[in-house]
């Protein structure tokens, strides 16, 4: 026999050619298993309201059996409360249902339905289950932090004809309730027209409680098998399919619905408008398609219900990780939206309504409504409506609910380099040491869950990572950091304490009969931490202290993965819905917010390991809810290295921006599989334009490190990581106004221009922040131009050499593979840093390049956030923001404070660690003709000595060449980052003596 050693070079080669060779034959088509998810008509609620929403369609008499009872209406500060009947069967009792309408300051409303019956806890359960009797009522708990002010302004209209009540609000009382009593429901209006209709198809169904009526065990076994369900049918459901209201069972798993049925579902019209966007996450673009069949439709609702989708399909509806129950609907001049609060398995129907023009009625046009119909198992109806009238106020209405994203560390918005796995702590030193070696830049390094002993958390193996210490030290030496996973599967095993304490403290979920669940995850046998108790999270987050989890450091943070959560052995691949949580609520009722208690609790727990070290955590996380944008990024999951998948996570990365969780990404090369270089070049060129911006890879594929990929690949890659960081002032700026509007941090077109029509269902190409700069990601194979659409009639130019586009309509833009589409808007200023850095902490005193970029005017106008990247120091006014602005008429160049809080010592000491920070270069592109000759320009600054006020600089001008506008340059102008400071290109230059004091 030939050992490997006795084999030759060259037959060693041969027979790893031909193994690879036999690979690439036999590489399995991946694909989602589709038997391991359910369809809707698995869902016994999705089939019975979908069934129902068919039916009502269907007739032609049939009306809602939902009456609000006038009797019963109280109007009180801001507040309707109401009792909605609904009628049951004939002969039998109502159902009460509580309603609350609630009006808020900032113009949005809130509809609550209640159930009384379950409310006062007059239900019995079955099994002896002892979970809570009453709708889960605790959703608002976990997701909003504020925007709840009653606007008290809110008041009856005394107008209101019979058979309604009308409630005005919003400021300026533009905002009117219509509230229809038989049969309920509710249109939304904004300056007299309707924009939203609660039940106006009939679909509202809250299915109250009913006991299930079980039969003597005699007189069953009197009947026949088939004698007997039909008169179980007959008698029972009066015609309805009752097959699903007392347990359910899927692959295998039996759910024991000890409260029987029990959804939630309505139906939400949006009159005249086309395009809805919302409600992540799912692999689909991002103006949603219809869900009822038909051209290019899809046959199945959305679903919501967070799941680990292994090997997920791409232009689907089918769940994925994360839920966020917040869509919008978009027409020229209006958005508004609704926020479904719910958060257990919730499917969404989209269809629309085409208007055609009535011939006879001069000037109306055609107009197309898309209808929807909410369906959720259990809990509360809890919906909030919000009227706009502009993207940008559901963004900051919705953030004021659910709160705004954290503001980063400096370091969390650079490059991330990540593998399933990198096996010892010497491999992690040795990738440090290339990136350096090649002159890459990256931020930080990433440890999957291999680095513990035997997926034990908060334990490192013993045989490869020896000395964590010392490898983190060699991180910080450059200013880098480790993120190391922690999921929430505790593995169940002797001589660990992190379980026996679990256990001990009865702190994990517990399964239906009060006994503590266990399940399979990666460790085997596992249990599961309940985060919704406050005892877990204070038991979390003293595990994360570093004298508990040796060998973590202050620049070690925090993964969570799996926390949808994955369990292998449970129905679809998660939690039986009967297991109980803290406070004896339901999985079911709670399922879609689990995974957000988890990483929130890890974020406290980070910002908690050391007392008086107070820096900002970073957490990534897999499942979310609404609400999770303010403690953790998110990225898509487990996506495959096909064009397809990069093609898809644009429209889903935007998505999150518009759904109030902007910092997003996806695994740049694919998660699954091989990448091409060529597609993992173009997967980096993408992958700069997410917000959360990581390379990962699956524990079965081939190293694939930017500096593997040799000539040309990895100099193309680096140039893309050196553009992100060139960019990261612009970047970070962009993620604070995240942070304190909730606008997106890249945008999609109907954002930035929610005037333009034909742009709505552009989901290809995006804006970074507000500066003007729109990237086109090539996402083909081969491709050597892309097609940019431009929606307005500004100069657009190429961010490389200043190619100038002029006009709406699409454009055709070179992108061979070494460039890499982006263009800079007519109008904005840009802050970069332009020095080649190997991280970004080593940026922070950089000088600062700005590029003016004039709109067809001559103006432009940009601003600049900055702080010390670390701590919460910012809260307490330590940060930089300036406006600077370049007014066309006056020629002149300013630097402005937009920082209107008075000063602190914490301000103070930072302005003086920035004090040396300056301008070093201004580029001014589509610079007039007639600076041509013209030789200086005149800088004044503030706070500088009266005799050094103005002083003379160059200016460099290039004319214009072909279609490259021309531009000019000043160098280092004396102009501090943190001062304000004028600069005149004007004639008149030296005559001007005004200057921009402030502060
Ligand atoms: C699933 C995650 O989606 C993936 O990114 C990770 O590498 C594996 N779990 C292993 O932890």
């Amino acid at each position: 026999m030939i050992t490997l050693r006795q084999m030759s070079a060259p037959r060693w080669t041969a027979v790893f050619l031909l193994l690879a060779a036999l690979c690439c034959l036999f590489v399995p088509a991946v694909t989602v298993k589709h038997e391991n998810f359910k369809k809707c008509d698995q869902s016994g609620f999705c089939k019975r309201n979908r069934q129902f929403a068919d039916d009502v369609s269907a007739s032609s008499s049939w009306t809602s059996p939902y009456v609000l009872d006038p009797a019963s209406i109280t109007f009180e500060k801001g507040q309707l409360n109401a009792i909605v009947l609904k009628a049951v069967k004939e002969g039998e009792e109502k159902a009460r249902l509580p309603l609350t309408v609630t009006f808020l300051d900032s113009g949005v409303a809130r509809v609550t339905l209640d159930e009384e019956k379950r409310a006062k806890g007059e239900i019995n359960l079955r099994h002896d289950s002892k979970a809570r009797k009453e709708r889960y009522n605790e959703a608002g708990k976990w997701a909003l932090v504020g925007g709840l002010k009653v606007f008290e302004g809110a008041a009856l209209n005394a107008e209101a004809e019979q058979g309604y009540t009308k409630v005005v609000y919003g400021k300026g009382g533009k905002h009117q309730a219509v509230i229809r009593h038989s049969p309920f429901g509710i249109e939304f209006q904004r300056d007299g027209e309707t924009h939203v209709k609660f039940n106006e198809r009939g679909f509202l169904n809250v299915e109250h409680w009913r006991a299930k009526i079980e039969k003597a065990k005699e007189e069953e076994k009197k009947e026949g098998e088939e004698e007997k369900k039909e008169e179980e049918k007959k008698e029972e459901t009066q015609g309805e399919d009752e097959s699903t209201w007392w347990e359910e069972s899927f692959g295998g798993n039996t759910d024991s619905k000890p409260r029987g049925p029990e959804a939630v579902a309505l139906d939400i019209s949006f009159p005249g408008y086309e395009h809805v966007f919302g409600i992540p996450e799912h692999a689909t673009r991002l103006s949603l398609k219809t869900t009822k069949g038909g051209d290019n439709a899809y046959d199945e609702p959305y679903r919501l219900y967070n799941a680990d989708v292994f090997e997920y399909e791409m232009d689907s509806p089918m769940t994925l990780y994360g839920a966020i129950p917040f869509m919008q609907a978009h027409r020229k001049g209006s958005t508004v939206g609704v926020f479904w609060l719910n958060a257990a398995e919730t499917w969404i129907d989209v269809t629309k309504k085409k208007n055609t023009a009535n011939p006879l009625a001069l000037g109306l046009k055609g107009h197309t409504d898309t209808q929807t119909h909410w369906m959720s198992e259990s809990g509360l109806l809890d919906v909030f409506v919000f009227l706009g009238p502009t993207p940008q106020d559901l963004a900051r209405q919705y953030g004021e609910l659910t709160g705004y994203t954290a503001m980063p560390q400096s370091f969390a918005i650079a490059y991330h380099q990540c593998r399933w796995n990198y096996v010892t702590d010497e491999d992690v030193k040795d990738v440090d040491r290339r990136f350096d070696k090649f002159n890459i830049p990256y931020d930080v390094i990433w440890l999957d869950i291999e680095y513990t002993q035997e997926k034990k958390y908060f334990t490192w193996d013993p045989l490869t990572f020896v000395n964590p210490d010392k490898m983190q030290k060699q991180l910080a030496k450059r200013e880098r950091k480790l993120v190391a996973i922690i999921d929430p599967h505790i593995k169940n095993t002797d001589n660990y304490p992190v379980i026996d304490e679990l256990k001990k403290k009865d702190l994990a979920v517990k399964n239906k009969d009060g006994n503590q669940y266990e399940g399979w995850c990666w460790p085997g046998s596992s249990m599961w931490i309940d985060c919704f108790n406050p005892a877990a999270i204070d038991w979390w987050k003293g595990l994360f202290k570093y004298d508990s989890f040796k060998g973590t450091a202050p620049n070690t943070f925090i993964w969570n993965d799996m926390n949808e959560p994955s369990v292998f052995n449970g129905p679809e691949t998660t939690m039986p819905k009967d297991n109980l949580h803290h406070g004896n609520w339901e999985h079911r009722d709670v399922h879609n917010i689990n995974g957000m208690t988890f990483h929130n609790a890890t974020y406290q727990a980070i910002t908690e390991r050391k007392k008086g070290e107070l820096r900002r955590p970073f957490v990534l996380t897999r499942a979310f809810y609404s609400g999770s944008q303010r403690s953790a990024a998110m990225w898509t999951g487990d996506n495959l290295a096909e064009w397809a998948h990069l093609e898809a996570s644009l429209p889903m990365v935007l998505n999150q921006g518009i759904s109030g969780f902007p910092f997003a990404g996806a695994d740049v090369g694919g998660f699954f599989g091989n990448p091409s270089k060529e597609l993992l070049t173009r997967w980096y060129q993408a992958g700069i334009y997410y917000p959360f911006f990581r390379g990962h890879a699956h524990i079965d594929t081939r190293r694939r490190e930017p500096y593997i990929a040799g000539a040309p690949y990895t100099e193309i890659i680096t140039q893309a990581l050196r553009l992100r960081y060139q960019l990261l002032p612009a970047w970070y700026t962009a993620f604070h106004e995240a942070s304190t509007t909730g606008a997106p941090i890249v945008r999609p077109n109907f954002y930035v221009h929610p005037e333009d029509d034909n742009g709505f269902a552009v989901d290809d190409q995006l804006y970074i922040g507000s500066t003007g700069l729109l990237a086109k990601p090539v996402t083909k194979e081969g491709a050597t131009s892309v097609s940019v659409y431009l929606a307005d009639s500004q100069p657009y130019y190429d961010y490389f050499d200043y190619t100038t586009y002029h006009g709406a309509g699409h454009h055709t833009v070179p992108a061979p593979l070494e460039k890499i589409p982006l263009l800079m808007q007519g109008g904005h200023i840009i802050p970069r840093r332009d020095r080649p850095r190997r991280s970004s902490g080593l940026m922070k005193h950089d000088p600062f390049t700005l590029v003016v970029v004039l709109d067809k005017d001559g103006n432009a106008d940009g601003t600049l956030y900055l702080d010390d990247g670390e701590t919460f120091d910012y809260q307490q006014g330590a940060f930089i923001h300036r406006r600077f602005n370049f007014d066309g008429v006056r020629q002149v160049l300013t630097s402005t404070n937009l920082d209107t809080s008075s000063r602190t010592v914490k301000c103070e000491k930072y302005l003086k660690s920035m004090e040396k920070v300056r301008v070093e270069k201004i580029i001014i592109v589509g610079a007039p003709s007639a600076w041509k000759n013209k030789a200086e320009v005149t800088v004044m600054e503030e706070g500088r000595k009266e005799s050094k006020r103005k002083q003379s600089f160059p200016l460099e001008y290039h004319a214009a060449e072909g279609k490259k506008a021309a531009w000019v340059v000043v160098r280092d102008p004396k102009a501090w980052i943190g001062r304000g400071w004028r600069i005149d290109f004007g004639d008149k230059a030296a005559g001007h003596e005004h200057h921009g004091h402030e502060h």
